[in-house]
């Protein structure tokens, strides 16, 4: 067999058999195909695209490279929620904790951010000494006693994708919806759960910009799921503007801390009670969204879900009177207050310029060397649908550098778009993929 055969055969747009994926994928790993080649075999699937049972097969031996992680000692229904990056995305910091009280658990392995997304890893990691689970035993340990298992990705997870998304990055490939689909599903079948819940962004600040390439990124990744014996869901919402009030991390972990004394913003809310609602549908547990939602506010109400937050931060290393004192995290030594210009009403918040706003004064990564300061970010004073007047807050920049000061506050000011008619029925759950 060759490289070139194969390439050759992709370019005619002919199916490829297992065995030849095998040889291109090995081969890859093993150094044996150049990268040269690699990079004309991944522009032919961007042009070509894969089958279902080619997709699938791809997907299994991307995620067969490296380690896998299954249980025999976690006795839950196992939930894996995950999010193809957003801005101001604190879902799983609430959606973990609400998942347990309400009797499953979450496994799911998470990442650091990078560019104008952030990333679950540095938010929890705002909490002095948290640490997030490197093995799969402390991944037990705490997923047992808490439901919330979390584990951040190691090199050894999926090492191919490592590799093959390097490649996409510098060849143009990285918007090639069978190669998004293969890589996330490659990382979510190589840690066990019962179903799969992804929640597909789409939107200024999202990967998929339209609903169109959204409903057919979420369609291959269901496929795949679904093929493989693991149910797998997608849920696409809304990112025209950042999900809650606060972009940053120590200021994300507050606002998930605050959805669990109940005091939510809207469009967090919608998702996270969504998601719940269909792993408790899917668990046989209820039908209908106003039963699920009871549950929730339930568990809410009686302060189960934030003690479970409480209990997982402490097993992490951190201190736990955190979810009381927002004080034990770090605090930013000066705010910037950004004023609107214009008057009427807000019509769009552009989420990756907000992203960036943030990244700017340091609390994201422009590459993945950098450090992230948890103490910054940013609080949006208004939402889409608000009304304002010239003068009017729109934004608090919290920073300790004031070198990119200027510019983040010029990008928050590009980021709200304001008109003269208000936009009514924001949807922030637009379809669901099953
Ligand atoms: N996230 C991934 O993990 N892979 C992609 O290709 C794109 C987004």
């Amino acid at each position: 067999m060759r490289a070139v055969d194969i390439i050759e055969k992709k370019k005619k747009n002919q199916e490829l058999s297992k065995e030849e994926i095998d040889f291109l994928l090995e081969g890859y790993l093993k150094e044996e195909i150049p990268d040269y080649q690699m990079s004309s075999f991944l522009m032919a699937v961007y042009f070509n695209n894969m089958t279902k049972e080619e997709l699938t097969y791809f997907t299994l031996k991307m995620r067969d490279s490296g380690d896998t992680i299954f249980f025999n000692n976690l006795d839950y229904y196992l939930v894996d929620k995950h999010s193809t990056g957003g801005v101001g995305d604190k879902v799983t910091v609430v959606l973990g904790p609400i998942l347990s009280a309400v009797g499953m658990a979450t496994t799911k392995l998470s990442g650091k951010g990078l560019g104008h997304t952030g990333g679950t890893i540095d938010k929890f990691e705002s909490i002095e000494n948290f640490k997030f689970s490197v093995t799969k035993e402390e991944l037990v340990e705490i997923a047992n006693k808490t439901g919330v298992g979390l584990m951040g990705y190691s090199d050894n997870i999926v090492p191919l994708d490592k590799k093959i998304y390097a490649l996409r990055d510098v060849t143009a490939t990285v918007d090639s919806i069978p190669l998004i689909a293969s890589s996330i599903m490659s990382k979510k079948l190589a840690i066990q759960s019962k179903l799969i819940i992804l929640d597909v962004k789409v939107g200024d600040g999202a990967f998929m910009k339209t609903i169109e390439d959204a409903r057919e990124l979420s369609r291959r990744m269901v496929e795949i799921g679904n093929s493989v014996g693991r149910k797998t869901i997608a849920v696409l919402t809304n990112m025209e503007e950042p999900l809650g009030y606060s972009i940053g991390n120590a200021n994300e972990i507050i606002e998930g801390i605050e959805a669990l004394k109940g005091n939510w913003s809207n469009d967090l809310k919608e998702v996270v009670y969504e998601i719940v609602y269909l792993a408790l549908k899917h668990k046989g547990e209820v039908e209908t969204f106003e039963q699920a939602s009871k549950i929730i506010d339930n568990v809410i109400a009686n302060g189960k879900a934030l003690e479970l937050l409480k209990e997982f931060i402490e097993l992490s290393g951190g201190n736990g009177e955190v979810v009381n004192d927002y004080s034990l995290l770090p605090t930013p030594k000066s705010v910037l207050e950004v004023y609107s210009n214009e008057e009427g009403y807000i019509t769009k918040i552009k989420a990756e310029e907000i992203g960036k706003a943030a990244m700017v004064i340091g609390a994201g990564r422009a590459t993945k060397e950098d450090e992230v300061d948890h103490a910054v970010g940013l609080l949006l004073k208004k939402k889409v649908g608000d009304k304002v007047q010239v003068g009017d807050l729109i934004a608090e920049i919290y920073y300790n550098d004031s070198k990119n000061i200027e510019s983040s506050k010029n990008m928050v000011l590009d980021a709200f778009v304001v008109g003269k008619n208000k936009v009514e029925n924001i949807k922030n759950i637009l379809e669901i993929i099953e």
